[in-house]
């Protein structure tokens, strides 16, 4: 396997992207992406400094001119905003309401996808995220789209954050501000969450993470052919 391909994952919030892409890029020895830490680190940063989330100016103004990061090996990824170490801050429910409302800001989506682009042209990356087939990579070597019902993402999220010590209301909680987020990601005028035609669509409902990925490394090994 010498040429290295962009694979991009897209799909909701809770579907198994990034479980799914990490484990990919540590199979393959690629670059791992998550894009979505790059939309909370933006959130996190306007939340900490009182920008108001509806001053798109503003927050336009932050993503241009904010140095986000991501660095570490792919099982230990750390997100840095101009140095400071926010990878644990970012995981809130808070900031992940508010990621969502800022990605439908065009200037942050400018200035980001920008960067994306940057990091992954030279191939050997897995890279996941919601326009990631759409925009960023349309001409990706492999795109999958992660689907899973409301209900099976609900339950995986409300386990993560338990798992990480988050408080969660409740598994009903989770899943209506899941739901509400999905809605504002695919009902937005720039870049709305959506499966790209040449997509590969994967329900991962009831499948592991495992059978997942055996997946998509069959698609990967039948472009190496
Ligand atoms: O994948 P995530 O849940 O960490 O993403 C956080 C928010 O960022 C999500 O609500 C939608 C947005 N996002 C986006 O608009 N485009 C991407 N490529 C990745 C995330």
């Amino acid at each position: 396997m010498n040429r290295k391909l962009i694979i991009a994952i897209d799909g909701p919030a809770g579907a198994g992207k990034s479980s799914v892409a990490r484990k990919l890029a540590r199979q393959l020895d690629y670059l791992f992406i998550n894009t979505g830490a790059m939309y909370r680190a933006v959130a996190w940063k306007a939340q900490q400094s009182g920008i108001p989330l509806d001053d798109v100016e503003q927050i336009g103004r932050l993503a241009r001119e904010s140095r986000i990061e991501l660095t570490g090996p792919v099982d230990a990824t750390r997100v840095l905003i101009d140095g400071e170490d926010i990878t644990e801050s970012i995981t809130s429910p808070r900031v992940s309401q508010a990621a969502s409302v800022v990605s439908a800001i065009p200037a942050v989506r400018r200035a980001l996808v920008a960067r994306q682009q940057q990091m992954g042209n030279q191939g050997g990356v897995v890279m996941e995220g919601r326009d990631i087939g759409t925009m960023v990579f349309p001409d990706a070597d492999i795109k999958i789209y992660l689907d899973a019902s409301s209900e099976a993402r609900s339950h995986r999220r409300f386990d993560e954050d338990t798992a990480r010590g988050i408080a969660v209301a409740s598994i009903e909680r989770m899943r209506s501000e899941i739901e509400e987020r999905d809605l504002r990601d695919k009902s937005r005028d720039d870049s709305p969450l959506m499966q790209a035609e040449d997509a590969i669509y994967i329900d991962s409902s009831g499948l592991s993470i495992e059978e997942v990925v055996v997946r998509i490394l069959g698609a990967v090994s039948s472009k190496m052919n």
